[in-house]
Parts: structure tokens; C-alpha cells; sequence
């Protein structure tokens, strides 16, 4: 049975079910030049919230949604053992009160720290596989094994992803390019390019989704470049035009993504995920003493030296405005690492 806060907070999107999770819009605030003198802006998405913020709470408002409206009691999802994704799935859950089941990469530490020590803090059952953080596919088949195992319990368990990343949950990025879009007008520019860190590609489908809906309606749509961050993503998995066409699809809503309009700078990755580069060392270090921007090593540290990266290339010309996604992640930076 989920609790009376969640029916409260149901509502409806283009008839697609949501919960209100997020605090929204976030803000947009303006940077310094970079590159050849182009201006950045940074989009707070950080800054949405929910169980410390960052960019799932928008997804999980549309998959929380399918969730409540379609009676579940357990929330399960999966992710690497410091996962952003599983944390703010364990508040969702918690606000929701709806039990929460995490199978996360690795194996359970002597002391929970960052992410973890906050999904404990929500509640969470955390399952610890020991699998490496990118075998993506030894961890959806723990998910899957666990859901069955609660929906023997009859615990009714809406299961998810890694990273959220379904059509359903891409919703949440569609709308989140529609504000982006909106508040750049209304601050008088239309940005060159929107930028931000790639890793399951549901937020980079959200986005595209969102621009050929703009586009179908004859209104500003700029680029989307995501900075790939894990090595499904650099090679094509999921297939982001596919998840966006069918999340529009899904709200019923006009346009339609090609495979051109998805691009995915795979420069910015390094070895693979979660190990640092020396220009996100660097990203992370100039973000802080320029902006007070707080970057984790994982993501947002290699989506910022991509568009930095991109910016001294001479990608966007002096004068243009290019808008960074800071999609969250800071509690990694509690992380003690060896
Ligand atoms: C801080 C942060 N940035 C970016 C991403 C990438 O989002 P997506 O998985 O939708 O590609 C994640 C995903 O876990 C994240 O935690």
C-alpha cells in the first residue's frame, strides 16, 4: 500500500502518470567566458532536491508515477555501488513509502559512505553482487532475479533499470529541455549547444525528444551533445533515438528523432567509467575555484572537460552561449579513495 503523500503528489503529464518530486525549474546562471569567448551557463540540476538532488529526480517523477498509479509496494532498481540513481530511488522511495530494494555493484564495505551512506539513511535494502561497476549485465540479471523474488512475496515491485533510463523516465528530460529552452529566451539568447554528462542515455533521450518536439512546432530547438561517460553509451547501447521516439510516443507528442541527431562525444571517457582523466581532474578543480560548481569524478568532472574541451576547439564561435547540465553527483566527493 503506498502512502497518502503519493496519491497526493499524482498527477498527470500529456496523460502520462507523474509524481512531483522535484523542486523546478532549477536555476540557470551565467559563467564566465570560455574557449574563444563563449559564454557558459550552467543549469542546476544539481540542484532539483529530491534525496540531495541531481538529474534522476526528474526521471523518477515519471517512472514513480507508473509505479503508484499502477499499485506497486517496492521500489527495486540497480546501479554501480556508488550509484546517484539507486540514492535517489532510496528517497523517492522513502517519500513515497514504498520499500526500496537497491542491487548495487561490488561488495558491501565496513563503512557506508557517499551514496550509500544516504541510501541506508532512506531507508533502502542495499543488495551487493560484487560485480565490477561496468558489468551492466551481470547487475540487470541480479535485478531481475530479486523482482522476482519480491512479486513471490507479493510485494507488488516496480522494477527499473540502471540509471532510469526507459522511455518512461526520459519524459522527465523532455520537459527539462523545453525549461532550459524557455529560460535561455527569457533571459535573451538561444544557446548555441546544450551539453551535459551521458552515461545509460535516458537523460540524453529526454533531451533529443524534447528538441524534435520544439522542432515539430516550428520553436528554438539547439543542438544536444552528450559527453559519454561509460562505455555502453560511446558504443550505442541503449539506442537513444529509439528510447526518444518511443517516449514521444508515449505523450502523444509530434516529432520525430533521427540517428543524426544523436551525438556522442566519446573523447571525454578515458579508460572507462569512474576512473579519473586528467582533464576532469582539472574540469573539477577550475568548476570549483571559478564557480563554486562542486563536480563529482564520475560524471560531471568528464562532462565539464568535454564542453571545455569543445569550447577551446573552437566549436562555438566568440559571442555564442552554450548551456552545461550540471547533473549532480556530489556525494561521491565524500568517497574516500585509496
Ligand atoms: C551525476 C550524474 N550525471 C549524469 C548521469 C548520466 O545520466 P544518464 O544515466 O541518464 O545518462 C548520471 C547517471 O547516473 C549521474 O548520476
Amino acid at each position: 500500500m503506498t502512502s497518502d503523500l503519493s496519491s497526493e503528489r499524482l498527477t498527470e503529464w500529456h496523460g502520462v502518470p507523474r509524481v512531483r518530486l522535484a523542486t523546478l525549474p532549477t536555476p540557470l546562471e551565467r559563467g564566465p567566458l570560455v574557449g574563444n569567448g563563449v559564454r557558459l551557463w550552467v543549469k542546476r540540476d544539481d540542484l532539483t532536491g529530491l534525496g540531495m538532488g541531481g538529474n534522476k529526480a526528474r526521471k523518477l517523477e515519471f517512472l514513480c508515477g507508473d509505479a503508484v498509479r499502477n499499485g506497486a509496494r517496492a521500489l527495486i532498481t540497480v546501479g554501480a555501488g556508488q550509484s546517484n540513481h539507486c540514492r535517489m530511488t532510496a528517497a523517492a522511495g522513502s517519500l513515497l513509502g514504498l520499500e526500496t530494494h537497491l542491487v548495487l555493484a561490488g561488495d558491501r564495505p565496513d563503512r557506508l559512505e557517499g551514496n550509500q551512506l544516504l541510501s541506508d539513511r532512506f531507508g533502502a535494502h542495499m543488495h551487493f553482487t560484487g560485480a565490477g561497476p561496468s558489468e551492466w549485465g551481470v547487475l540487470e540479471i541480479a535485478r531481475e532475479a530479486l523482482t522476482d523474488e519480491l512479486a513471490a512475496q507479493k510485494l507488488a515491485p516496480y522494477s527499473i533499470p540502471i540509471g532510469g533510463s526507459t522511455h518512461v523516465g526520459a519524459l522527465g528530460y523532455v520537459l527539462a529541455y523545453d525549461e532550459i529552452v524557455e529560460q535561455c529566451t527569457s533571459t535573451g539568447f538561444t544557446p548555441g549547444a546544450i551539453v551535459f554528462t551521458s552515461s545509460s542515455g535516458g537523460t540524453h533521450a529526454g533531451l533529443v525528444a524534447g528538441r524534435a518536439w520544439r522542432r515539430a512546432l516550428g520553436l528554438a530547438h539547439p543542438p544536444v551533445i552528450a559527453i559519454g561517460v561509460a562505455k555502453g553509451v560511446v558504443a550505442g547501447f541503449p539506442s537513444v533515438e529509439q528510447l526518444a521516439n518511443e517516449a514521444l510516443h508515449l505523450a502523444g507528442l509530434p516529432g520525430r528523432v533521427e540517428a543524426a541527431d544523436v551525438e556522442v562525444d566519446a573523447r571525454w571517457l578515458g579508460a572507462d567509467y569512474a576512473i579519473a582523466t586528467p582533464e576532469s581532474t582539472d574540469a573539477a578543480d577550475w568548476a570549483a575555484l571559478t564557480g563554486a560548481w562542486v563536480l563529482d569524478a564520475v560524471y560531471t568532472a568528464k562532462g565539464m572537460a568535454g564542453l571545455l574541451g569543445n569550447a577551446a576547439d573552437g566549436r562555438w564561435a566568440s559571442g555564442d552561449n552554450v548551456v552545461w547540465i550540471h547533473t549532480g553527483g556530489q556525494p561521491e566527493v565524500f568517497v574516500h579513495h585509496d
